[in-house]
């Protein structure tokens, strides 16, 4: 099934292992040094490469000139769920970091050119809410590029939330599939389900939604994590082993992975990506797992809204409630979207 539907479309797809794992690199190699200074974007000449550039080897760089890219407040697409300042975050460092690879610098965000390249398309984010987190910070990134707040418009369509950029003929759209396939989690709003069930050979029935896409985003990776796939009535956003509560600054320690990272997941998806390739698929994987889980101090932990109130025995005990599965925005998957931005400029 999956195969067909694959073979009938042309897209590219980006597979965005989210969270606590990695992807592929794409970027290979070292032998090509491009060196420039961020601030000085405007010189970028148009025939830039990164192909000799690997995005995801290098170090958190504090940066409190060029970073924040936006303000939390400022972002007319800003959600509860990632506006840490808002619901009472008083320390801003983790504002403040700029991911720096070793062997290049990324080019500084451009909206406007971002918008051009996508001119009359359609890109579709599908997955959980790390991908809703993701989709959100394009957002933010994107908003104070377009002046006139008539021409960003955003719908819902239950599953679907569409960001259309009218001036440019462009929607950026999330689309609400935690598992990639058909699941009993399916509900944007009631997904807090004890035991998951999924239809692992249907994708259809959501594919129709997102299959006329010219780039799909997608990520899934939390859930599949879960004991028994089963939900143990907590908020999901449980790290595993780890805890993000009271973290300000990011972990140093070079080639640092979590406990709980899945080296055998992340073959998987590589020998999957390798597999559709094969089949002429256009496909590339972000591997941007290593890169966030330096940000340790970047997660919402307890400043967030929490849909489910927290139990008075929960909040005496803010370790146990922190959510250190999503990013406080701006933050963490801006980088993402650096990385994505520069691969649609200058690849796509
Ligand atoms: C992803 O990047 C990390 C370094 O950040 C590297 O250790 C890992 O091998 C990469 N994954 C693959 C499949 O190349
Ligand atoms: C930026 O950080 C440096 C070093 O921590 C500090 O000296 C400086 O005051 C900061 N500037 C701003 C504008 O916060
Ligand atoms: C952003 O890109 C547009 C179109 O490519 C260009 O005209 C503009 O100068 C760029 N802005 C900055 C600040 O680099
Ligand atoms: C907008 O883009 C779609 C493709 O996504 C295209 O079919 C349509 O003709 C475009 N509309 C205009 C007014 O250019
Ligand atoms: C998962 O399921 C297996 C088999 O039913 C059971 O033995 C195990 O205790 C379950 N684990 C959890 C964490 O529920
Ligand atoms: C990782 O595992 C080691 C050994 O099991 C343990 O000592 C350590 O506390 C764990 N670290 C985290 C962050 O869970
Ligand atoms: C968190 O940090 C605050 C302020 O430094 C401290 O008072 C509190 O005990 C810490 N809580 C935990 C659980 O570490």
């Amino acid at each position: 099934m999956i195969r067909k539907l694959f073979h009938d479309y042309h897209s590219v797809g980006f597979m965005l292992v989210t969270g606590l794992i990695m992807g592929v690199v794409y970027f290979c190699g070292y032998d090509m040094r491009i060196i420039f200074d961020v601030t000085k974007e405007a010189n970028l000449a148009e025939d830039y490469s990164f192909e000799r550039c690997d995005f995801f080897d290098g170090s958190w760089v504090y940066d409190n000139v060029t970073r924040p890219l936006y303000k939390e407040k400022e972002c007319s697409f800003m959600t509860d769920d990632y506006s840490c300042e808002k619901f009472g975050r008083k320390e801003f460092k983790y504002q403040f970091w700029r991911w720096q690879p070793h062997g290049c610098d990324l080019p500084r965000f451009n909206g406007t050119s971002l918008l051009e390249k996508l001119r009359d398309k359609r890109v579709v984010f599908v997955g959980d809410s790390l991908g809703k987190n993701h989709w959100v910070s394009l957002l933010c990134l994107i908003d104070s590029w377009i002046s006139e707040p008539s021409s960003k418009v955003v719908e819902w369509h239950g599953s679907l939330i569409t960001f259309r950029a009218t001036e440019y003929n462009v929607s950026i759209d999330f689309y609400w599939e935690p598992l990639l396939v058909e699941s009993n989690c399916d509900d944007p709003i009631k997904h807090r389900v004890l035991d998951r069930i999924m239809k692992i050979e249907s994708i259809e029935k959501h594919a129709k939604h997102w299959i006329d896409a010219d780039l799909l985003v997608f990520d899934s990776y939390a859930w599949w994590l879960e004991p028994n796939m089963t939900l143990l009535g907590q908020d999901w956003g449980k790290p595993m082993g780890t805890n993000c509560f009271n973290e300000t600054e990011p972990i140093t320690k070079k080639g640092y992975w979590g406990n709980d990272t899945s080296t055998g997941l992340m073959r998987t998806v590589e020998s999957v990506v390798q597999d559709l390739r094969k089949k002429n698929f256009k496909i590339e994987i972000l591997n941007i797992t290593q890169l966030s889980q330096y940000r340790k101090d970047a997660h919402p932990t307890i400043f967030k809204r929490h849909w489910v109130p927290p139990t008075a025995l929960e909040l005496a005990n803010p370790v146990k409630t922190a959510d250190c599965s999503h990013w406080c925005l701006p933050g963490v998957p801006d980088v993402w979207n650096e990385i994505f931005y520069s691969y649609i400029r200058y690849r796509l």
